[in-house]
């Protein structure tokens, strides 16, 4: 159990579509139960696996931050099986501190997923949580949210990217920076 650092852009595992989860075991808790705590630590409202170097599907939303326990979701192999509408927010991500952008996302979703027992279930979400979890399920197909921008907004957006943490190959993947909008961290 402990915080786990945090994997930054522009290290590749944050490219790879992560895997299905198969064993619903204790090596899977211990996981998701590292994730709670580096979210919740960072602070921020969401975290996928591949963001503590897992290339499992796997993530973790909790809007609440650690204040409420119901707040608190982990979906194993999630799938969006349902979207309506359109919201524009600002949103960013504990990978990529010190960028916040507007990105479109549906207005509501409905995820099914499985739980740590290998139990399915399914969760309807709408405004920030339906925007968090669709920024998570990104996540584990390699999707991060500035490739969500379009035209001139996501050319600055890259400039920005390139500015601040170099060419794709140089960086160490440790020592986060804090964010500067840590609360919308994800
Ligand atoms: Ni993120």
């Amino acid at each position: 159990m402990g915080v786990r650092p945090i994997v930054l852009y522009p290290d590749p595992i944050l490219r790879q579509r992560c895997r299905p989860v198969e064993q619903f075991d204790a090596g899977l808790r211990r996981l998701a139960s590292e994730m709670v705590e580096t979210v919740h630590a960072a602070p921020g409202l969401g975290l996928a696996a591949p963001q503590v170097g897992s290339d499992l599907r796997l993530f973790v939303v909790d809007l609440s931050v650690g204040e409420d326990p119901s707040a608190l979701h982990v979906l194993v192999n999630p799938v969006l099986v349902a979207e309506s509408g359109c919201q524009v927010d600002a949103e960013g991500c504990l990978s990529i501190p010190g960028i916040t952008e507007r990105v479109a996302r549906p207005a509501e979703v409905r995820f099914a997923a499985r739980d740590l027992d290998g139990l399915p279930f399914e969760l309807a979400g709408s405004g920030l949580l339906a925007r968090a979890l669709c920024h998570e399920l990104d996540h584990l197909d390699g999707v991060l949210f500035v490739d969500r921008l379009r035209g001139l907004r996501r050319e600055l957006a890259h400039r920005r990217l390139r500015r601040l943490f170099g060419t794709p190959r140089g960086l160490p993947a440790m020592a986060a920076p804090r964010a500067e909008a840590p609360q919308l961290g994800q």
